[in-house]
């Protein structure tokens, strides 16, 4: 289980300072969202930023395009220290040429979906990805609230996994906070991108202690997510050592 803060609700005015901030209080994944101002109706920043924070950190590089035309840019973000590039689907017929050419640079593939589109467009792409990225909003905006209907998409993706076998990250992106994380880790997603939910409320502290409970759950040692007591509520994990006595681990 991962938490990516997004760097496009931190403070653009030092953004170098918040990556090292973030670094320090236990993330292990910059989530760094790059748009166009075609794909999306906003702009937000290009290959030169990822290039000087690159030297900052040791933590995985996620780049998300939301970019009409990621052809021209990949190259250019893979040579700025990206780890993962992230395409959207929408593109159509030019996903396939992008998700090996991202493979051919090396770095880890990323295959996103925005929320109308149904999850028949991403199914064939599965076994060629690394990572799924669920859109709980519609790209464009940080800050905006989670839309409830995504959930069974994230269903859909944990059950394809599953059955087939297949080994890519479900993530996602929007709208996330400790209440809607505990939602999707209900139905199975493992990746937590967050832009408001933690630069907003300054949370980075926690950003290390729930990893560090994630990574408990990872180990067994306590138990969370899509299969446990509907009652966690938010980011709710309880733990099943001291002979099956239950206790809350994160106190809100
Ligand atoms: C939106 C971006 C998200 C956004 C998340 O298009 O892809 O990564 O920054 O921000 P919050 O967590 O504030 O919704
Ligand atoms: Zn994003």
């Amino acid at each position: 289980m991962i938490i990516a803060p997004s760097l496009l609700a931190a403070n653009f005015g030092k953004l170098a300072a918040e990556t090292i901030r973030v670094d320090q209080a236990g993330a292990r994944w910059l989530h760094l969202d790059i748009m166009d101002g075609h794909f999306v109706p906003n702009i937000s920043f290009g290959p030169e930023i990822v290039r000087v924070l690159r030297p900052l950190t040791k933590m995985f590089l996620d780049v998300h395009l939301m970019c009409s035309r990621p052809e021209i840019l990949l190259d250019p973000f893979a040579k700025a220290g990206a780890n993962q590039m992230t395409v959207h689907v929408e593109l159509g017929e030019r996903v396939t040429p992008l998700l090996w050419k991202i493979k051919s640079l090396g770095r880890k593939v990323g295959l996103a979906i925005n929320p109308p589109t149904g999850m028949s467009h991403v199914e064939r792409y599965l076994g060629q990805i690394d990572l799924l990225l669920i859109m709980t909003v519609n790209p464009g905006f940080g800050g905006q609230p989670f839309i409830t209907e995504t959930l069974p998409k994230i269903e859909q993706a944990y059950t394809w996994r599953r059955e087939r076998g297949l080994r890519y990250r479900i993530e996602v992106d929007g709208g996330i906070n400790f209440q809607t994380a505990a939602e999707c880790a209900r139905t199975g997603a493992d990746t937590f991108v967050s832009g408001t939910g933690l630069f907003q409320h300054r949370r980075f502290r926690r950003i290390a202690k729930v990893c560090l409970e994630f990574e408990a759950v990872k180990r067994g040692r306590i138990v969370a997510g899509r299969d446990h007591h509907p009652a966690n509520g938010p980011f709710g994990f309880y733990g099943k050592g001291d002979g099956g006595r239950r206790r809350r681990l994160i106190a809100q």
